[in-house]
């Protein structure tokens, strides 16, 4: 094990606060050899890396191929619908099969929580949640942390909403409680259909009105509406929510200047983000998914083995 006190990250409260500021940090080390023209490291040559995304994903599964490959390290990406999982091969037998090929790290994104963490007991490799169902998305919530930190400087102290489908939101899952932990005033803002019954477990205060408090935020932070894990109806059309949870230009009006939007992707634009707001607005999705291949490549390396003195120039 290296600097972080462990092997895998399933979850975000795998790390203390103190070794998410080393992942930051790190990330930081990376950001700067992102900026070069050559961008590559021989950090993780001879590391084996498999993407393993049983679920579809653009951000995620990019950004972890880039940061491997910037980091010299053989990344395979495994495709489901050219596997032998079309062929009915369960998770568990994939994974015991790709072990037997000598492997270092697994990134996996599946539709059931719990999976990264199954997966610890059938490899000896390193395992990355990248998405499990409604459960986390660790390395979202700290490239997200990343983007804020760089924004402001900080983290402690800020005030951050939370907006949308709580309830169904993996992202949720890992950002409120990796920002409590370093401090940050979570809020978690949604309909009651949409929220979970206890947000506080994870570190938030529950809101059912954007409009409430939307002059103290320094951070709005909206959540997709996810179709495709909504169960009956929580509200009544994708107009009515986009009216009471949407940002449009009134509501930016009423934001504090240096407030900036955030959003982990991708945007149903008209619903939560009007597109005025996106392409006008102080948002910073960009940045965010710019954050994910330096954060992804100093948690490959942090996990690795590698410290902070290690990165070689
Ligand atoms: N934010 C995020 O996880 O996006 P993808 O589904 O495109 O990976």
């Amino acid at each position: 094990m290296g600097v972080l006190g462990t092997k895998h990250l399933l979850n975000i409260e795998d790390l203390s606060a103190d070794e998410i500021y080393i992942v930051l940090d790190t990330a930081r080390s990376f950001e700067e050899i992102n900026t070069r023209t050559i961008k590559k490291l021989p950090t993780l040559r001879g590391r084996t890396i498999i993407n393993l995304f049983l679920e579809s994903s653009t951000r995620t599964r990019i950004s972890f191929e880039i940061a491997a490959k910037r980091l010299s390290a053989d990344s395979i990406n495994f495709s489901a619908d050219a596997s032998a999982t079309q062929k009915g091969e369960s998770l568990v037998d994939t994974v015991e099969t790709l072990d037997a090929m000598g492997l270092d790290m697994i990134v996996i994104r599946h539709s059931y929580a719990g999976s990264p963490h199954m997966l610890t007991q059938h490899t000896d490799a390193a395992i990355i949640n990248g998405g499990d169902g409604k459960h986390q998305h660790p390395t979202q919530a700290l490239l997200d942390m990343y983007t804020m930190r760089e924004h402001f400087g900080y983290i402690k102290g800020l005030n951050v909403a939370i907006v949308g489908d709580i309830s169904h939101s993996r992202v949720f899952g890992s950002l409120a409680p990796g920002l409590s932990l370093l401090g940050a005033n979570v809020t978690a803002i949604g309909p009651k259909t949409l929220m979970p019954a206890y947000p506080e477990a994870l570190g938030a205060k529950a809101l059912y009105s954007l409009d409430d408090e939307l002059e103290n935020y320094d951070v709005v932070y909206m959540l997709r509406i996810q179709q495709e894990r909504l169960e009956r109806s929580p509200f009544p059309s994708l107009r009515e929510y986009s009216s009471q949870y949407g940002i449009n230009l009134e509501r930016l009006a009423r934001m504090k200047d240096e407030a900036i939007i955030m959003h982990p992707g991708p945007v149903n634009r008209g619903v939560e983000l009007n597109s005025e707001t996106i392409d006008i607005a102080n948002n910073l999705l960009l940045d965010q998914v710019h954050a994910g291949v330096a954060v992804r490549m100093a948690l490959m390396y942090l996990l690795l083995g590698g410290d902070q003195d290690g990165i070689a120039a």
